[in-house]
């Protein structure tokens, strides 16, 4: 008999919202705010969340546009990392994005945060471009800007 996975894949809802903006304080360097999971969901943009025990540990949030399938936002709790779950929801974005016959995925990924690009590297996403200081950033005060990686990837 097939073993029942103890991660549950699901479409994001109202609320999820105050749990999956804790998730993302704590992992992104350039958080959404509130309003902008409030504003994806009133979008109908695609959005699912993984849950473990019912406590939400990742989410992916993608729109479709006509010719492009952009990924808006992704992240995976620290402590289940490298297990394949933010490649799971990817691929489930991906499936989608071909029923409605799109097949070119656009990401915008800081150029400091190595770990996602490596991370959209491995699912064969190509650098096309770069948005020159596209975000704010503040450390110790001091204020600076930093550049966005726009990555490419074709999907069959
Ligand atoms: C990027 C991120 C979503 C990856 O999530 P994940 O669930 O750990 O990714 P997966 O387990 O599906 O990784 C698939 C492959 O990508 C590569 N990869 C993922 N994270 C990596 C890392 N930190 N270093 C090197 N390679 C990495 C590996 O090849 C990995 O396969 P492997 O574990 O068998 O070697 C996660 O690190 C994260 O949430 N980061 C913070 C938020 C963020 O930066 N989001 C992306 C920008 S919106």
């Amino acid at each position: 008999m097939k073993r029942k996975s103890k991660f549950i894949i699901s479409s994001m809802v109202q609320n999820d919202i105050n749990d999956v903006l804790i998730l993302e304080n704590k992992i992104q360097k350039f958080p959404w705010s509130k309003q902008n999971f409030i504003d994806a969901l009133l979008s109908s943009y695609y959005s699912k969340v993984i849950k473990y025990n019912d406590i939400i540990i990742g989410f992916i949030i993608a729109m479709f546009a006509p010719d492009v399938t952009d990924i808006l936002n992704l992240g995976i709790n620290n402590n289940f990392r490298r297990q394949g779950l933010a490649t799971k929801i990817l691929k489930l974005c991906e499936t989608q994005s071909l029923l409605l016959g799109n097949n070119i995925l656009i990401i915008e990924v800081c150029k400091s945060n190595l770990d996602a690009i490596k991370f959209y590297k491995f699912h064969n996403f190509f650098h096309i471009g770069t948005r020159f200081n596209y975000y704010k950033c503040k450390l110790k005060n001091i204020n600076y800007m930093e550049d966005a990686l726009v990555m490419k990837k074709l999907i069959y």
